[in-house]
């Protein structure tokens, strides 16, 4: 595995343009299985992920190409399997996306459970109970877990927790599957209305993304269309808390303010300049110094603070003067990168939900770890906002959901390169 060598102490300026969002990008490819013809995605971030759910397409019979720099072409019309290679699940929790769209198109799927990862167990028991409630037939066998349903029945799922992976599997099941199914206390957040404009596209009705409640009237035929993924909100606010730990100034184009409830208001509360400009650009300008401010939030599902920028927060805060609480509500075992930034000197105190963070005191450069994607963009602000060089091990992990992240911040002033 490689490492990403930040010399900090820079302030970054400049501009950057947001890529397209992972997290929306990963269903949309999963939900091309429902099409009868090819669909082009524009817009579609080049990072490992994305590479793991082309492999994942591949193995069930598609074709996929990259046709432009950011233009994928999937064509599902080969689609003849219907089990998830163990491998491909095991490297990516996100190739379960691909289950309700295979049992929507091809009355079957089995998957590999997704084991425990970094931050935490991360069970798929409410994409199962949904897909049950629309009359699939549940077994477990060697290979996986084997989901059997040859008509799906349109019908009403209430979820136990507005899981954002189990309303997008559900969605897509519901797309192919004819009559009215209801999805209540579904997740909300602005990758759910993305896919839901993409499932329309194709032929299907989708009332109520981006609220509790949403009703998907399915069709037996969808067709191949083209569509471009809405900017990754994570990727945005990374850069301006880069920016913000540095003392620095971004203007960030492609970046919907909106996405980011939660993070715009807290810049503002220890001083930042953040204004919006023509639908699209979001200028963020840092104070000369933070005020003492006492930071308190707690992370939730979508208008609530999210759960993939809090580790990145965390670092930050570690610039703002006060004594700050994050308390982790989404996953159980989120807040692993506050050891590694106490390797840093970093003055937190933690246990897996909550932790106070001691900020405004000085930080030194480190050998650390990225233990998970977001944990390990945080080490690289830390690094950015620290004297001398930090070494981040396990870059990979990293890159699985930032493209080009060494030269995006050398763009933008930082001293970081890549081993
Ligand atoms: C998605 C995002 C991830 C983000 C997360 C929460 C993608 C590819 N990933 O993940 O970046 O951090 O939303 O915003 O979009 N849970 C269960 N049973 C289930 C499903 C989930 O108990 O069947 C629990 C999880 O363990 C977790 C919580 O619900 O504690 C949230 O998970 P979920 O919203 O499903 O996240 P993902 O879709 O996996």
């Amino acid at each position: 595995m490689g490492e990403f060598v930040v010399r900090g102490g820079r302030r970054l300026d400049g501009t950057l343009r947001v890529h397209g969002a992972k997290n929306a990008a990963l269903p949309i490819m999963a939900a091309s299985v429902l099409a009868s013809g090819p669909v082009t995605l524009e817009g579609v971030p080049r990072l490992r992920d994305v590479d793991v759910m082309t492999e994942v397409l591949t193995a069930l019979g598609a074709t996929v190409r990259w046709v432009s720099h950011s233009s994928l072409v999937i064509d599902p019309s080969g689609i003849n399997e219907y089990v998830i290679p163990q491998e491909l699940m095991m490297k990516m929790r996100a190739s379960i996306f691909v289950i309700g769209p295979l049992l929507a198109r091809m009355g079957h799927a089995v998957a590999l459970q997704p084991g425990g990862c970094s931050i935490g167990d991360r069970p798929i028991d409410i994409h199962i109970y949904g897909f049950e409630q629309l009359g699939a037939q549940v077994s477990e066998t060697e290979i996986g877990t084997r989901l059997d349903a040859p008509e799906l029945q349109a019908g009403l799922v209430h979820l136990s927790y507005p899981s954002v992976g189990a309303t997008e599997n559900l969605m897509m099941a519901a797309a192919r599957t004819p009559g009215e199914t209801r999805i209540r206390n579904a997740a909300m957040e602005p990758e759910i209305v993305d896919l839901a404009q993409f499932l329309e596209k194709m032929g299907a009705t989708v009332r109520g993304a981006g609220t509790s409640d949403i009703r998907i009237v399915g069709q037996r035929e969808l067709s191949g269309v083209t569509h471009t993924i809405i900017p990754d909100r994570i990727e945005a606010a990374t850069f301006m808390l880069a920016a913000a730990a540095t003392g620095g100034h971004v203007v960030l184009e492609n970046c919907i303010a909106e996405h980011l409830p939660g993070l715009m208001g807290r810049l503002r509360d220890v001083g930042c300049r953040v204004e919006e400009r023509d639908g699209d650009v979001v200028e963020l300008t840092t104070p000369e110094k933070y005020k003492t401010t006492p930071i308190s939030l707690h992370t939730g599902p979508y208008p609530g603070f999210a759960t993939d920028m809090q580790a990145q927060f965390m670092a930050f805060l570690l610039k703002v003067p006060g004594v700050h609480i994050i308390s982790e509500r989404v996953f159980e075992n989120r807040l692993g990168h506050a050891r590694e930034l106490r390797r840093m000197g970093a003055q937190i105190v933690a246990d897996q939900r909550v932790a106070l963070i001691y900020g405004g005191r000085p930080l030194h450069a480190a050998d650390v770890r990225a233990l998970d994607l977001r944990a390990g963009a945080a080490l690289v602000i830390a690094g950015l906002m620290t004297e001398g060089e930090t070494v981040i091990a396990d870059r990979e992990i990293i890159e699985r959901g930032y493209q080009d992240l060494d030269r995006r911040l050398t763009q933008l002033g930082a001293d970081i390169i890549q081993r």
